[in-house]
């Protein structure tokens, strides 16, 4: 029999993640999601894998982003709306569900804006620290946005950068970023143009939003040895590098099946070599094999990795108050009488 309260689902909503995150600190929480991501990585083969499913607008894209290792099942509700900044709305707002397969019953609901913000840095931790040179110390950050913190804390935490060089077509989203990220303790350059930022830079990092094929990075910007992680061309017809610079790089995804609509990949033939990050992961592939390799990471975002956050969160909330209970699915006494218990609502 299922206990009353399974009816009335945990719900965190934003000031309840954001009260979570802080009651962990910020750098272990983005450590301990990086953890479970790179531990359902590694067992690949259990989930039961879709790219999302997206509804493609004039202005943008909403997507759902479903998967399931058969214990657990869970989706995001997620869009792409780059023209929103202009609104005074975000580019990206989500939420999402966890649920018990073995009841179909949800979980928990969560605010995911923030927490995809967490999951995206810690998968390009994830993939920074499996691609990148040991020695890289410092980050370029093209794209300031709401993504920006987050990305340039996750790889000071986890792959140890220590100077952040900024740029984004908005001078005022780059001081908005360079206040943050110099509150948080890293060595920040705000500047003026892309080429300024990666000078010197070991890993580049590119998360702008538009909704074309833009060239953030055009090839002669990207020396040897560098790690890139694009992480903004997440659409058709939305990416953010030249198509040279992937013909001199290796080139890691998540879901290839996905990221071959999505990713930077979409602008080369279907047979273009890609690996997956789960096989470098797991050491059945190389990473990077020497100094003067170029990595680049085409992360777009995979519905694993909002599972492990979802478990993340799940696991982290158990004895705290930091989520509501939501009256979400009917609770009839006999579970057949669904009709009794509405008629009762209208009695009194
Ligand atoms: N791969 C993933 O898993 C993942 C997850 C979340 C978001 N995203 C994507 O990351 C991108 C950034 O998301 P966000 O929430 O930070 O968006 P945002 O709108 O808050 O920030 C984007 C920033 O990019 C800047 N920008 C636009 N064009 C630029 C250019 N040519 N050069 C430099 N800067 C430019 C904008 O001025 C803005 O400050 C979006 O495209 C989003 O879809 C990807």
């Amino acid at each position: 029999m299922l206990l009353p309260d399974r009816a009335r689902v945990p719900f965190v909503s934003v000031e309840n993640m954001a009260r979570l995150v802080h009651s962990i600190g910020l750098p272990l929480a983005l450590e301990e999601l990086a953890a479970c991501i790179e531990a359902d990585f590694l067992r690949w083969d259990e989930f039961d894998k879709t790219p999302r499913l997206a509804s493609h607008s004039v202005d943008g894209v909403i997507e759902l982003m479903p998967i399931s290792d058969r214990r657990h099942y869970a989706f995001k509700y997620v869009n792409g709306h780059p023209v929103n900044q202009r609104r005074g709305l975000q580019t990206v707002v989500a939420f999402g569900v966890l649920s018990d397969v073995a009841s179909g019953y949800p979980l928990l609901m969560a605010e995911m804006t923030l927490l995809t913000a967490l999951r995206t840095a810690a998968m390009s931790a994830v993939a920074t620290r499996a691609l990148a040179r040991k020695d890289a110390r410092v980050l370029a950050l093209i794209g300031n946005g709401a993504q920006a913190e987050f990305q340039a804390i996750a790889l000071q935490t986890i792959c140890g950068i220590e100077r952040v060089r900024l740029y984004d077509i908005d001078p005022a989203a780059t001081r908005k970023a360079a206040g943050n990220l110099r509150a948080a303790g890293l060595s920040v350059t705000e500047c003026r143009t892309a080429h300024d930022a990666i000078e010197g830079a070991d890993i580049v990092t590119t998360c702008t939003a538009d909704k074309k094929y833009a060239t953030i990075l055009s090839d002669n910007m990207i020396g040897a040895g560098i790690h890139v992680n694009a992480i903004g061309g997440d659409c058709p017809g939305k990416t953010e590098l030249h198509r040279d610079i992937l013909l001199r790089s290796d080139v890691f995804v998540e879901f290839p099946e996905q990221t071959r609509i999505e990713g930077e990949i979409q602008q080369m033939p279907e047979d273009f070599p890609v690996t997956e990050l789960w096989r470098v992961l797991s050491g059945r592939r190389p990473g990077r094999v020497s100094d003067q390799q170029i990595t680049l990471f085409d992360g777009v975002g995979f519905a694993i990795e909002d599972f492990s956050a979802l478990r993340y969160v799940y696991d982290r909330m158990q004895g705290t108050d930091f989520f509501d209970r939501l009256d979400l699915l009917a609770d009839p006494d006999d579970p057949r009488d669904l009709y009794g218990m509405w008629r009762r609502f209208g009695t009194g």
